[in-house]
């Protein structure tokens, strides 16, 4: 296949979600195809990135991973804004993080981007006998809402790979000139106008 055309897209990716819903455990079995039954508890937030192909595209994810512990809710801003996608985890064995997540679905409609791809993960699938969420009405709370969902397993590798997949492909492709916030961006025509006027 051609490779010609293909377009190179950073996109800034932020999980939220209540404390041990397992969104470390996702982000490591992403980034590095590990589990760990005993994955520390997340201070403040975690940085990693990997790269995915899609039909059209390279996606290169930066991926903020964010402390559950309410005590860290304040940072959370921080972290979905400027954000392309966010992942919203809960445990389906846990109907507390399930309220959570729409908690934070809530917050994401309000304060996020508006174009921002957020995918519904319900995480820990692996755990069927111990399920307190079911499928079906969060998948008709997912349509309703707008959001990508799937049940995943950081522990199995069920749909992991797929949810960052999917959300790769609702993307858009072209990216938003805003810049993000923190960042200054200067572009080569800007920088060369900068120095024409200074020095010439
Ligand atoms: P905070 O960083 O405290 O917000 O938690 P977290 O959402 O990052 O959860 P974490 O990934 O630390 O997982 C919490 C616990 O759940 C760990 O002991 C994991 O091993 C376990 N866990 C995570 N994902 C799964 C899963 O898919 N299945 C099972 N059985 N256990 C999981
Ligand atoms: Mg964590």
């Amino acid at each position: 296949m051609a490779t010609t055309g293909n377009k190179s897209i950073n996109a800034k990716l932020v999980l939220l979600g209540d404390v041990g819903s397992g969104k470390s455990s996702l982000v490591l079995r992403f980034v590095k195809g590990q589990f760990v039954e005993f994955q520390e508890s997340t201070i403040g937030a975690a940085f990693f990135s990997q790269t995915l192909a899609v039909n059209d595209a390279t996606v290169k994810f930066e991926i903020w991973d964010t402390a559950g512990q309410e005590r860290y809710h304040s940072l959370a801003p921080m972290y979905y804004r400027g954000a392309a996608a966010a992942i919203v985890v809960y445990d389906i064995t846990n109907q507390v993080s399930f309220d959570r997540a729409k908690k934070w679905v809530i917050e994401l409609q309000s304060q996020g981007n508006s174009n921002m791809v957020v995918a519904l993960a319900g995480n820990k699938a692996d755990l069927l006998d111990s399920r307190k969420v079911a499928t079906e009405a969060t998948e008709v709370y997912a349509r309703d809402n707008g959001l990508l969902f799937m049940e995943t397993s950081a522990k199995t590798a069920t749909n992991v790979n797929d949810i960052f997949h999917e959300i790769a492909k609702k993307l858009p492709r072209v990216q938003p000139q805003t810049n993000p916030s923190g960042m200054v961006l200067m572009d080569r025509s800007t920088e060369r106008a900068a120095s024409a006027s200074c020095c010439s």
